[in-house]
């Protein structure tokens, strides 16, 4: 058994597909059920008698601690987290609440089921916490890229408690000897990615003919990965990575942003035809910055190929391809979780003006709000639903 936590998130609920795939043995999946988690990213494993969901937050002690006794999981993966920055300049509580306490919680719990635990079973342990890049701040536009030895300098509230997050995730090593790993990724991108991500949110507003907010001059570099690129690397992790240990996982594909949307808007062109024949180009519309807004990412995973063996398998042109047809052949997924409270986001964070119908500011500028259980299913007990 393994316990995965945030595993109705984005990148959780492709691991949980992964790892049910891919590696042998049952996942017990801890989650929320935040705005961003959602059980339909779920269908695909839903009956599998090896997949366990339980509803709840990694900061609830007493659950976890039940869950460890219980269920007796050989590996906790932790992805649950708040995970947009935006979200984290306007509202930083939550972002503490559960990225720094809840892992302390989770730590706390696992460290304690840890060295209860038999000898051999003690040794085979494994505490992973699913980091980010943005922890070691941005980079000047000509610095090599990020290594594990990079110093840390998380800039926004994100940044900075994932940041908290794996500092506590070291403490525990160091001081307890819980084995721990630490993956440190740049940018995913693929399906079932909430529609506030640059991605799927440019790909949302070209389909409804908004405008496609790009922020600040468009120059903002970040380094793309395939989540399931990702998913891979996560296992290998797990599987062969030393504890104690960092891994940094990326595919070196620095993108400034504005190009990125100008792909997106070429791939739709061919793959959905706007109905007036014109490019999806001219919905782009440039809004006022993010504030701390990092200018470049990007992250050296030579250490995890050379150790570990592990390199991305997709090539960006093909995998956006597929993610964009994802998305276009699930519209209901996205009206789905496009509901009330995301529209009240999309207001709060870009302005009334973007759900206005595009056609008079192509590359034009428009307000940014920012700157002014039982087995194969739901665990009866816990889940609250
Ligand atoms: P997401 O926002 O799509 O999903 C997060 C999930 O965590 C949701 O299902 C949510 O319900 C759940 N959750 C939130 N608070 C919780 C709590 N207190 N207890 C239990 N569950 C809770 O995020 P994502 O993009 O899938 O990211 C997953 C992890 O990967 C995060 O830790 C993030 O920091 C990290 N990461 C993301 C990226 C990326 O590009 N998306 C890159 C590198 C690292
Ligand atoms: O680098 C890894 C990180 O990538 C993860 O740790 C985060 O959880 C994840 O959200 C992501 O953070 P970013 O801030 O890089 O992702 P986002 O999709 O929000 O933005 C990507 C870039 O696009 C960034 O430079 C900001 C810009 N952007 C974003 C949005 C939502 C825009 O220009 N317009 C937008 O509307």
């Amino acid at each position: 058994m393994i316990l995965i936590t945030g595993g109705a998130g984005f990148i959780g609920s492709n691991l949980v597909r992964y790892l049910l795939s891919a590696v042998a043995g049952p996942v017990l999946n801890l989650d929320k059920l935040t705005y961003a988690g959602n059980l339909q990213n779920l269908a695909a494993v839903w009956s599998d008698q090896r997949h366990v969901f339980v509803r709840g937050d990694i900061a609830d002690a007493d659950l976890i601690a039940r869950l460890l006794a219980q269920y007796r999981p050989r590996a906790v993966l932790n992805l649950a987290a708040e995970s947009h920055v935006d979200r984290s300049i306007h509202d930083p509580d939550s972002f503490m609440r559960t990225n720094v306490v809840g892992t302390f919680r989770l730590l706390e719990a696992a460290c304690a089921y840890w060295a209860a635990l038999p000898a051999d079973q003690q040794a085979r342990f494994r505490f992973l916490q699913v980091s980010t890049d943005e922890v070691y701040g941005s980079l000047d536009g000509a610095a090599p890229p990020a290594a594990e030895d990079a110093p840390y300098a998380p800039n926004s509230p994100y940044a900075a408690s994932k940041a908290a997050a794996d500092h506590l995730v070291r403490s525990f090593h160091r001081t307890y000897g819980l084995p721990v790993l630490t993956t440190n990724c740049s940018n995913n991108y693929g399906p079932h990615q909430f529609p506030e991500k640059l991605i799927p949110l440019a790909i949302h507003h070209a389909l409804e003919d908004k405008p496609i907010p790009v922020y600040g001059d468009g120059g903002n570099i970040r380094d793309w990965l395939h989540v399931e690129d990702h998913c891979a690397a996560i296992a290998r992790v797990l599987a062969d990575g030393r504890p104690g240990e960092s891994y940094n996982i990326g595919a070196t594909n620095e993108l400034p942003n504005i190009a990125l949307v100008k792909l997106i808007c070429a791939t739709l062109d061919e793959e959905r035809p706007r109905r007036d024949g014109a490019s999806y180009l001219r919905q782009i519309a440039f809004v006022a910055d993010r504030p701390g807004h990092d200018r470049r990412y990007a992250i050296d995973a030579g250490k995890i190929r050379r150790e570990l063996g592990w390199a991305p398998s997709q090539s960006f042109e093909a995998g956006l391809r597929q993610t964009i047809r994802w998305y276009l052949n699930n519209q209901d997924w996205v009206s789905n979780v496009t509901t009330g409270a995301y529209r009240d986001w999309i207001a709060r964070q870009y302005g009334a003006s973007a759900d206005r119908p595009q056609g008079d500011h192509p590359g034009g500028r428009i307000g940014n709000a920012a700157l002014s259980a039982h087995p194969g299913g739901v665990e009866a007990a816990a889940a609250g639903l």
